[in-house]
């Protein structure tokens, strides 16, 4: 089959797009037709080897852990998927990724996708929107008229959580630059600060949830603007339990695994015209060293689609 693999950590040039072996089906398995992939930082991040060890991989590997495909063969104890059925998922990231026409899925990790979007909007959830409801749901408990402050309400996690907040009768509060307010405001925030010409930390106070995807300075901030028992939940870095205790609050790192659970409520609210993908760019995978490129940028307004295979 068709696939980008890295056989070493580095740059964009790395990526290699060359034929790789199918994936070897497991008995609880699906083979999914990888129809649309999504870039995640992880990607890049594990691509240049920064997170090489916190995650042992064997090279050569395929990276990519966003895809929207059919299933094309099952595993002997598979029950819940039938050939045919289309499905999105966040595989696990220790296994083979989804830059290849073909990927092995525990079938645990996938959920069927929204039947309302297309396999390239679909592909661009798994991620992101398991994160955006780890945070908001798991770790701080979201509940009607929270006051919550997310960093990076234009970024891919941003952009679904602040919908996913919305969705949950939260009071929003996001930062972007000026150039993405009228994207944020229109996913439902109720107030968008321009971090590049404002001080969120002088506008914003007695917040119960503040959701970090920048970490450093901007985490630093974030603890001054919770209120006493408020959360701060960052994706990025963990932290400080000494600094949480001295402003009262509380905190949490997350690092998400595979949720099946979760992708069928993120359907759910797509399907129920409550949450919409926010696409930044689309690209072929043979050109996926400007996908990646994109999104070490900072700058994408939503998230990167690489298209694999035909819908
Ligand atoms: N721990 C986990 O399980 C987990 C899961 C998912 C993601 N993450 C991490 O979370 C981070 C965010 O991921 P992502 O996919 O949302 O990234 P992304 O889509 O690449 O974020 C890009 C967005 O960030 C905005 N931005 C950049 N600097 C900003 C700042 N100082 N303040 C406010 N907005 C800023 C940019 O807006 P402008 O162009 O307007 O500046 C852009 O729209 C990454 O570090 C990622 O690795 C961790």
């Amino acid at each position: 089959m068709k696939a980008v693999r890295i056989h070493a950590y580095g740059g964009q040039e790395v990526l290699t797009l060359e034929e790789a072996p199918l994936p070897t089906l497991g008995d609880r398995d699906i083979l999914v037709r990888v129809i649309a992939s999504s870039i995640n930082p992880v990607d890049w991040k594990i691509r240049a080897g920064y997170l090489k060890e916190m995650l042992h991989y064997q090279l050569p590997i395929i990276l990519g852990w966003d895809v929207s495909g059919i299933v094309e063969a099952t595993g002997k104890d598979v029950s819940r998927f039938n050939i045919g059925d289309a499905v999105y998922s966040r595989p696990n990231i220790l296994r083979d990724g989804s830059y290849a026409e073909y990927i092995a899925i525990d079938e645990s990790e996938a959920a069927f996708k929204p039947k309302t979007i297309s396999h390239a909007c679909a592909a661009s959830l798994p991620l992101a929107g398991i994160t955006a409801w780890d945070v908001l749901v798991k770790a701080a408990a979201i509940k009607a008229g929270d006051r919550v402050l997310i960093h990076a309400g234009s970024g891919g996690v941003g952009s679904l959580a602040v919908q996913l907040a919305k969705a949950f009768g939260a009071y929003v509060v996001a930062t972007t630059s000026s150039k993405n307010i009228p994207l944020v405001k229109s996913l439902g925030a109720d107030q968008v600060i321009d971090y590049r010409t404002q001080a969120f930390e002088h506008i914003v106070h007695e917040m119960d949830i503040v959701f970090d995807t920048i970490g450093g300075e901007v985490q630093e901030k974030s603890w001054a603007v919770l209120k006493q028992g408020g959360i701060l939940v960052s994706v990025v870095s963990p932290p400080s339990a000494t600094k949480a205790a001295e402003h009262a609050v509380r905190s949490a790192f997350v690092f998400i695994e595979p949720d099946a659970a979760v992708l069928k409520e993120l359907a759910l609210l797509v399907d129920a015209g409550k949450m919409r993908p926010i696409i930044a760019a689309e690209f072929a995978l043979e050109d996926i060293a400007k996908a990646h490129a994109l999104s070490e940028s900072g700058r994408a307004d939503g998230k990167i689609i690489v298209h694999v295979g035909k819908p």
